[in-house]
């Protein structure tokens, strides 16, 4: 994963995010907003480089070119609720769990316990990532979607056990 990095969302990130979205395939809109997100609205781009005290945001970047986006949010079951999406061309290639990894040590930082995910049930493979990365986290289904929670410290561990290293290094 050579010259990709890993840094929080800002406000000029705006026209890289819409290249961002646009360039993903209508099957992974799908998995992460739910829907195709097709010419995305404002509100939408504004909300992914939203970084606030209740909000943060970080993006994946190769040569300045934005790969991989994950944010998370304060509400919900959860302390804080979290959502990922990694380009298709990247996706098998470890940097999903990278961003996770990050904007968890970023809430636990400011006190979060727990993290909250919802996933589409049919999201085989990120269900298989949750289960690598939180053994013991809970499942609950309710239609068609899984709502996942998990400690925040035990991703921690194992984030750690993963790479051998704190998860900014990456
Ligand atoms: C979920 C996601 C963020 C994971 O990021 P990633 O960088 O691909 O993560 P990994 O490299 O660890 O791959 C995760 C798993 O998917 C598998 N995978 C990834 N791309 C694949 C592909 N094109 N074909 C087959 N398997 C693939 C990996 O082999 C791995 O499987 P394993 O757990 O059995 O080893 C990314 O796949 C993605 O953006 N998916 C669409 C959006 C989404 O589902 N978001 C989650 C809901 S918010």
């Amino acid at each position: 994963m050579r010259g990709t990095q890993i840094r929080p969302a800002r406000q000029d990130d705006d026209d890289g995010i819409r290249r961002f979205l646009a360039g993903l395939s209508l099957h992974t809109q799908t998995l992460r907003f739910f829907t195709g997100v097709g010419a995305p609205a404002a509100s939408l781009v504004s909300a992914l480089i939203a970084v606030d005290e209740r909000r943060d945001a970080l993006v994946a970047t190769l040569d300045g070119e934005i790969i991989g986006h994950a944010m998370s949010y304060r509400g919900g079951a959860a302390d804080v609720e979290i959502a990922v999406v990694v380009t298709d061309e990247w996706q098998g290639r470890g940097l999903g769990p990278k961003l996770i990894d990050t904007l968890l040590f970023r809430a636990s930082v400011r006190g979060a316990q727990t993290v909250g995910m919802d996933v589409l049930g049919e999201n085989r493979r990120v269900l298989r990532m949750i289960r690598r990365i939180w053994p013991d986290a809970q499942m609950k289904v309710a239609s068609g979607a899984v709502e996942v929670t998990a400690m925040i410290r035990q991703a921690q561990v194992f984030a750690e056990q993963r790479s051998g290293a704190s998860p900014l290094t990456v």
